[in-house]
């Protein structure tokens, strides 16, 4: 389970630093891999609104906000944090902010969406010097369409007023505490679902596209994960069509070794793709083989066979774990 934090001040260890840093800590504490930012030692460049991402849903500027896209379409818990400037995010995380059009066009205009859209979640957490009663509201505003354009459903906000000076934070009387009692809070749906690990052999067409079928349709109660014993270097791009055909959008992703699946934790139950002798042994882990045929460089109907014949099993799958 992946949580993204994204600090949008551009002080590295100011009040903004410290109350993300708090989130992210109780989060870990949780079982949750965490990915924390900081935005302002990134080079993320103001979107150019040339609408090259209209075509294609990507975004032709070349910086480290690629890095990101992957990040936002593969988080479960975006937590998004920045000081108040000027009754706004400050310009470091709204640069990142206004380059999530690519996400909003993939799915407005192109009608493609990533499997956990549907699942994830959104916070803000944020600070202002002053006390005036409409302090956050300009911020909160943009990051509710933010996480629109992401897809992640806004389920918390946190602003503490007269919070200037580096440490005002550790200084306030309940901030460091509603931010962890947020993050347990906002994480609660997520915790405690069955871990699935999906497998095959290069992670690139099968077993991506069982974890994309279980996170869309059975995300509530499946931590689905996928890996491949000897991963490509990229998915297959007849599955990335395949997929595309029902919306659901496979081009962001890269395939994953065993080991780096299994670093957030082990599986509860493994389905092995038809490469039973690829399972890594993990204790208390019941396996289950569907053995299927391989698609890789098949055409792309029989492609699209082994997509059907997946989801159907996805959801199989899904009716066993619920009773
Ligand atoms: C350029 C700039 C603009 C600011 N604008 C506001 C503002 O509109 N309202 C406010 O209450 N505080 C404003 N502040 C104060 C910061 O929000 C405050 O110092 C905050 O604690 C900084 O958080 P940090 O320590 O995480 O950087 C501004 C500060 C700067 C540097």
């Amino acid at each position: 389970m992946l949580v993204l934090g994204l600090q949008g001040s551009p002080r590295r260890e100011g009040n903004t630093a410290r109350l993300l840093s708090t989130f992210m800590d109780e989060a870990e504490r949780l079982g949750t891999e965490g990915t924390n930012l900081t935005i302002v030692d990134m080079d993320i460049r103001p979107c150019r609104a040339c609408n090259a991402c209209k075509k294609d849903g990507r975004c032709i500027i070349d910086d480290d906000m690629q890095e990101v896209y992957p990040l936002l379409r593969r988080a479960d818990l975006v937590v998004a944090a920045s000081p108040v400037f000027f009754y706004g995010v400050t310009a470091t995380l709204k640069a990142l902010v206004d380059r999530s059009q690519a996400l909003w066009n993939s799915h407005y205009i192109r009608e493609l969406s990533d499997p956990g859209r549907g699942m994830r979640r959104g916070v803000f957490l944020s600070v202002g010097a002053t006390r005036g009663e409409r302090l956050f509201e300009g911020c909160d505003l943009t990051m509710k369409y933010f996480f629109d354009a992401m897809g992640a459903e806004s389920v918390g906000s946190l602003g503490f007023r007269k919070i200037e000076h580096p440490g005002d934070i550790d200084a306030h009387p309940t901030a460091l505490d509603d931010a962890k009692e947020l993050a347990r809070i906002s994480l609660e749906p997520l915790i405690g679902r069955k871990r699935v690990l999906f497998l095959c052999r290069e992670n690139a067409c099968r077993s991506q596209m069982a974890w994309a079928f279980a996170q869309k349709d059975a995300g509530h109660i499946i931590e689905p994960i996928s890996a491949g014993d000897r991963p490509a270097e990229t998915v297959n791009p007849t599955m990335i069509e395949a997929m595309g055909e029902l919306g659901i959008d496979m081009s962001y992703l890269a395939p994953r070794s065993i080991d780096q699946a299994l670093s957030a934790g082990d599986p509860d139950l493994i389905v092995s793709m038809g490469c039973l002798d690829a399972c890594p042994v993990v204790s208390g882990a019941e396996v289950i083989d569907w053995g299927l045929e391989d698609p890789a460089g098949k055409p792309l109907s029989f492609m699209k066979r082994t997509r059907d014949e997946i989801r159907q099993r996805v959801a199989e799958l899904v009716e066993t774990l619920r009773t």
